[in-house]
């Protein structure tokens, strides 16, 4: 058996309970990893609140949580470039079953999704990086940014918004981002050229011909109004209207990260070279009131960088 924390109902954060469930099986194509941490990502309190039952249809109780960081202690007969012992780090598939999220001591990864953690960093750190980091990378490659383009990164100081500024910077862009007063001279540490204000201005008062709009606060007809012909917005928190998908000259679009371990090992790669720095907002235990407490935390959308939950202490 092994530790993991629950929902057995749609609802609150009181929801989440740290119990006892089985470890779970293995498939050929599988590795079984000892998770010694996970990360926060908004999806996993809008899973907790039901909000995602239009594309999962989970039976109770649901183990929540797509981050993992840890060690392999088991891996499946065709499973070749793996092996029990190694570093991991992944986002695994979201599980039909709803039983294999990684608020767990153990979570089941297939091995296309996995990539060996940078030695550079520690498992928090690690656990902090696949599904933020894989979106923001993901999203400005279908924003098709080149050198020389003008992107703005709405809310650069969240979970996506950290890894997609120095991504962002790394391909030689400018980077314009949005962000509370408070973290102006953080995200400007991460590399943006321009930081708005989003309480005191809308971004079309600031900014106009823009390549590219990166939206995760569904900002769509603003985001619209500053693109230049020719102009990509992709928004990965909010629904498109028709009219808004017809934007004549721009492309619109939404976006919707398609987790692999080749991705990941780039972001690995940029990590290892010290190019992508880990940005950890806070860390929480894996009990009842830790996850509690976690969750609370990213639902007061004012996170800076990654909230980590340690599952298992490093021993260095
Ligand atoms: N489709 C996908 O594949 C996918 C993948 C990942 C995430 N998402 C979605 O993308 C969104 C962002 O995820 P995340 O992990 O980055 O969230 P997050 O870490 O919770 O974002 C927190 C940040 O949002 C900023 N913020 C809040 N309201 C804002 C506003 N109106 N304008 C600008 N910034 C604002 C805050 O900045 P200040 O404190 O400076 O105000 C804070 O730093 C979520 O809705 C999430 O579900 C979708």
């Amino acid at each position: 058996m092994m530790k993991a924390a629950i929902i057995n109902a749609y609802g609150g954060s009181e929801q989440l309970v740290v119990a006892e469930q089985a470890i779970p099986h293995i498939q050929q194509d599988e590795v079984l990893v000892e998770n010694m941490a996970t990360s926060i990502n908004p999806i996993d309190y809008k899973a907790r609140q039901g909000l995602m039952q239009g594309m999962f249809q989970w039976q109770f109780p649901v183990t929540l949580g797509w981050d993992i960081a840890g060690r392999i202690v088991a891996v499946g007969q065709d499973v070749t470039n793996f092996k029990v012992g190694d570093a991991v780090f992944a986002r695994p598939d979201i599980d039909p079953t709803g039983r294999n999220g990684s608020y767990a001591e153990y979570t089941v990864v297939k091995a296309d999704k996995l990539a060996f953690k940078p030695e550079n960093i520690t498992f928090n750190q690690a656990a902090a990086v696949p599904l933020a980091a894989l979106t923001a990378l993901q999203m400005l490659e279908k924003l098709q940014v080149k050198a020389g383009h003008k992107v703005l990164i709405q809310a650069g100081a969240g979970g996506v918004g950290i890894y997609a500024i120095q991504l962002a910077k790394l391909m030689g862009t400018y980077v314009a981002t949005t962000a509370s007063q408070v973290n102006h001279d953080f995200v400007a540490s991460l590399g943006a050229d321009q930081v708005i204000d989003y309480h005191a201005y809308q971004i079309q008062d600031v900014l106009s011909d823009y390549d590219a709009v990166f939206d995760m606060v569904g900002d769509i007809d603003n985001g619209i109004h500053i693109l230049k012909d020719g102009g990509h917005l992709v928004t990965i928190s909010a629904q498109l209207t028709a009219q808004q998908q017809q934007t004549p000259n721009k492309t619109i679009t939404t976006g919707w990260l398609d987790t692999n371990g080749k991705d990941l090992t780039t972001l690995a790669d940029y990590i290892t070279k010290n190019q992508l720095q880990i940005v950890v907002d806070s860390i929480y235990p894996l009990t009842t009131e830790g996850m509690r407490a976690a969750h609370q935390r990213s639902e007061t959308h004012h996170a800076r960088g990654k909230i980590v939950v340690e599952i298992k202490k490093e021993t260095v």
